[in-house]
């Protein structure tokens, strides 16, 4: 696998799979690979030819009190992992080729409705800054389709939308989170855990499928279940952001008729901010 770290050496790269007919794929990540990554990785060699992962922590996407200068990376052992899995193409660029003029006057993408409230809400700013880079990368390898987490459904929604409202012709698909044995969703911001709040932390899961079990229940009260998932959330020593039950291909938030759900969470735990997803659909048997 080769690494590369220029626009211009990586278009070189897909131009050369390109005149040889190869279908390309794009695996956008932040580095600090774990095992959710290697099956993004895994599936894009299945639907693809040739797949290219990008690695870049992207400033443009994190607020001024988040955990940007914290944030792990390790691209030596990322490296090793993509040779793994048969990746064909590194991009890791630096901050100066993503935005060589820097981020005060960078024209950025903005994709309305689907970026606000939840995520959006809490972190202003930060799916533009989400929208902007992928939008970046788009342009700069052109891929056939691009794959994304599902753990990050909200980011999923605003790149399907931002896909959907600017004509890109690249495919979008989402792949089930990966979790630890005890249903923790892994994440690079699971190593800023201590051993004890790692222990706790599946606590998050957990509250998100007793929602789940009390809606297939037959309970439509969503107020009171969220209410009850926050205390519970406390509890295992959680600090809550949100905790939210949405109708899932909108976002808003569920109506008592809804069928196809998605109850979302934000949750800090010491210093590391946690997400998680459940997506329920009531019209099929799940
Ligand atoms: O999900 C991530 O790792 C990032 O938000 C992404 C999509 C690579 C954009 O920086």
């Amino acid at each position: 696998m080769n690494t590369v770290k220029t626009v211009r050496e990586l278009r070189a790269a897909i131009a050369g799979a390109r005149s040889k007919g190869k279908r390309i794929a794009l695996v956008p990540t932040m580095g600090n690979l774990h095992s959710g990554h290697v099956a993004l990785v895994e599936k894009a060699k299945q639907r693809a030819d040739f797949v290219v992962t990008s690695i870049f922590v992207n400033p443009l996407q994190f607020g001024p009190s988040e955990d940007l200068s914290k944030y792990p990376r390790s691209l030596a052992a990322d490296q090793e992992k993509l040779i793994e899995v048969d990746c064909d193409l590194l991009f890791a660029p630096e901050l100066e080729e993503i935005y060589p003029d820097g981020m005060q006057g960078q024209t950025t993408v903005h994709v309305p409705v689907a970026s606000e409230g939840l995520c959006g809400a809490s972190r202003p700013g930060h799916f533009d800054g989400v929208a902007t880079v992928v939008s970046k990368l788009f342009n700069i390898v052109q891929p056939d389709l691009a794959i994304f987490g599902e753990k990050d459904f909200q980011q999923l929604a605003v790149i399907r939308k931002l896909v959907r409202d600017l004509n890109m012709s690249i495919q979008i698909m989402g792949e089930p989170t990966v979790r630890a044995e005890d249903g923790l969703a892994l994440s690079s911001r699971n190593s800023f855990l201590t051993e004890r709040q790692r222990a706790a932390a599946p606590a998050l899961y957990g509250c998100l499928n007793d929602i789940a079990s009390a809606i297939r229940a037959g309970e439509r009260d969503f107020a009171k279940l969220t209410g009850k998932g926050k205390t519970a959330l406390r509890k295992a020593g959680f600090r809550p952001d949100y905790l939210e039950i949405c109708e899932a291909q909108s976002l808003r938030s569920a109506d008592p008729q809804d069928q196809h759900l998605v109850i979302l969470a934000a949750a800090f735990m010491g210093k590391a901010r946690l997400i998680d997803n459940l997506e329920l659909n009531l019209a099929s048997a799940d």
